[in-house]
């Protein structure tokens, strides 16, 4: 068995209700919070103002930033980060999706750099390397998650999008994990079925890339193989009823679990990630679509890379056509995942999204220069020619 290590540093606090701590947590990270929250639907549904009164109750100062959109942008990271230190805040809160989530990290991180530009810190920026000694710890973060997907509030990971050449880097260190993860399913019952589609196919890729990476260890094994198992089980559910909340926790606790799989727990995404995150920097589809549109193409190219592997992928996806041996499940995974795709609604191509061939040789590019090192994580080298391949047979 190989070495590895594996820890949690994040508090995770699971459950319906849960979001009723709030307050009793954050106050063991200082004074005064920015609460980033997404555009419109927080305020709409009510959370917002739900955890602005839990944190004020419990004696804490609150700037709302209420206007974190999709695919967060570097330049608003940039100015939230701004408000942050005029206002002397002490921590960040996020309250959302991976957006509000990802904003809250990174301006917590921003901020204990004394502000600046957070392009700098991104793939290809001045001072890219997180782990640079220089680098100044994070502020303290806390996140209150709104959907089952992204994994953002057990990974050290964010994701914003360069608005100077449309990339969409992700990035991190280990400062800008959460201190604190609220999970609670209650406040994801009324999460559009296409979103919970597109989140929900987003924790299953993390699942399965997560244990198909080079990467993988005993620990996140066990994590990605009963994500992948829950999210079998309950994904058709919650699109069905979403005010299910059984189902619902139970796509909570996948999305957690795979988030610590790629992120805490030390695995990570591999090509699959990498090549979707340079379509949602072209395209601003939804970051879940993506991975569903490059995903069997990048099965069909590595199969044979760990048979025992592929093949497990194939049972985990439900794929049985009778006395397959090995080898062949291996190869039908490709298969197994069109077809849980189009079960989920979720069977899409690049030109749905708005790729157009010309695109390709820019995303290309991106990839080698923003997502390198999750493409490596492949359990078969990818190289430049093999992008562009992938790309066009997902067109
Ligand atoms: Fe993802």
């Amino acid at each position: 068995m190989k070495t590895f290590a594996c820890s949690v540093p994040t508090n995770v606090f699971f459950g319906a209700g849960e979001v009723s701590r709030a307050g009793e947590l954050a106050v063991t990270l200082g004074k005064r919070a920015m609460l980033l929250a997404a555009k419109d639907t927080m305020r709409q549904l009510g959370f917002l103002e739900r955890v602005e009164q839990l944190l004020t109750a419990a004696g804490i100062e609150v700037v709302v930033q209420d206007d974190v959109s999709p695919n967060p942008r570097d330049v608003d990271i940039d100015n939230q980060t701004r408000i942050f230190l005029e206002q002397q805040c002490d921590f960040t809160v996020g309250l959302g999706g991976g957006s509000a989530m990802d904003s809250a990290k990174a301006v917590a991180f921003l901020a204990g750099q004394g502000g600046g530009t957070i392009s700098d810190y991104l793939a290809g920026g001045d001072h890219a390397d997180l782990s640079d000694p220089a680098i100044r710890p994070a502020c303290p973060i806390m996140v209150i998650t709104t959907t089952a997907g992204t994994g953002s509030e057990t990974t050290p990971w964010w994701v914003i999008t360069n608005t100077t050449d449309h990339e969409k880097p992700g990035t991190g260190n280990s400062t800008t994990a959460a201190r604190y993860a609220i999970v609670d399913p209650q406040l994801m019952l009324t999460i559009p079925a296409s979103i919970t589609a597109s989140t929900g196919i987003d924790v299953l890729f993390h699942a399965m890339e997560a244990y198909l990476a080079t990467i993988a260890t005993p620990f996140t094994d066990l994590l990605a193989q009963e994500a992948i198992r829950i999210v079998m089980a309950n994904l058709g559910t919650v699109l069905e009823d979403g005010s299910d909340l059984e189902a619902r926790s139970q796509m909570a606790w996948a999305n957690t679990l795979a988030g610590i799989a790629i992120g805490e727990g030390g695995s990570g995404t591999v090509g699959i990630h990498a090549l979707g995150h340079s379509i949602g920097g072209q395209t601003d589809a939804a970051h879940g679509l993506t991975m569903a549109a490059v995903g069997p193409a990048f099965m069909r190219k590595t199969w044979d890379a760990d048979i025992s592997r592929y093949a497990q992928v194939s049972r985990m996806l439900g794929y049985d056509q009778g006395n397959l041996t090995e080898q062949q499940l291996a190869q039908k995974s490709a298969e197994a995942l069109e077809q849980v795709l189009e079960r989920f609604g979720c069977r899409i191509t690049m030109t749905d999204l708005g790729v157009k061939e010309e695109m390709i040789e820019a995303m290309t590019d991106s990839v080698f220069k923003t997502m390198v090192g999750v493409l490596d994580c492949s359990l078969k080298p990818i190289s430049r020619e093999d992008v562009i391949a992938l790309y066009r047979e997902s067109l």
